[in-house]
């Protein structure tokens, strides 16, 4: 029988994705700091909110650190700890967080239980469990999405040109990596970074040459009107 205090329970989750930047509904409490075990990657396709089915962006999942050791990165380093944002749910919006959670990241997302480890500073005026066992996404090697080692380079251009529902899969990127810089000491991750610093550099090449095209169009234009005024 389920007794009332089961359905009250509270819900900590783990973001290291958008739910850093774009928290759930109804969280009464948002906690930097980081888990372990893992490597986060923008391994994961998105047919629904940075892509489409027929151009699927790149989002991130996490990756078991002992599997991804098998496997051969470009960005050959990561670091033992991965950061991110947890959210205390209170007991009353579990059931419907959950729900929103469950669409949110349907497309190749599965659920797992990790402990996280709250940031030294906020520990120190907050009084939280040490660590914290925290639901968290992550799309799994076996799941449709997960598309494993990318070239780098490749991956960024495909960043760039990808666009979905939820907006440019560039800024899901730069989002990621804005955010990532304000959690705590240490919190930086060099391959968000490194594609972070790759796309801005395709994009600056571009528009760079869309100046160059349009200062052509515009004297292009100019001497076919010179031409027809002949
Ligand atoms: C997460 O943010 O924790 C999951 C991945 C995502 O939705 O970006």
């Amino acid at each position: 029988m389920t007794k009332a205090s089961d359905v009250e329970q509270e819900l900590w989750l783990f973001g290291y994705g958008s739910l850093i930047w774009k928290p759930p509904p109804h969280f009464d409490l948002r906690v930097p700091g980081y888990v372990e075990g893992y490597v986060r990657r923008f391994w994961q396709a998105s047919e629904d909110h940075r892509g489409t089915p027929e151009a699927p962006g790149r989002v991130v999942t996490l990756i078991d650190r002992a599997h991804w050791e098998t496997l051969v990165d470009e960005h050959s380093d990561a670091s033992a700890t991965t950061w991110g944002a947890a959210y205390r749910i209170p007991g009353p919006h579990v059931a419907e967080v959950r729900e929103y959670l469950d669409i949110r990241e349907i497309n190749g997302y599965s659920i797992q239980y990790t402990p996280f480890h709250v940031s030294r500073s906020f520990a120190a005026s907050h009084n939280l469990p040490a660590p914290i066992n925290c639901l968290v996404y992550v799309g799994l090697p076996d799941n449709p999405q997960f598309v494993g080692p990318q070239d780098a380079q490749l991956l960024a251009e495909h960043i760039v040109r990808s666009r979905g529902p939820s907006g440019e899969n560039k800024d899901y990127l730069y989002g990621l990596d804005r955010s990532l810089l304000e959690l705590g000491e240490g919190s930086e991750d060099e391959h968000v970074h490194d594609l972070a610093r790759r796309c801005r550099e395709i994009e600056g090449r571009s528009s760079d040459s869309s100046v160059i095209g349009s200062e052509l169009r515009r004297v292009g234009s100019t001497d076919e009107q010179e031409e027809t005024e002949k």
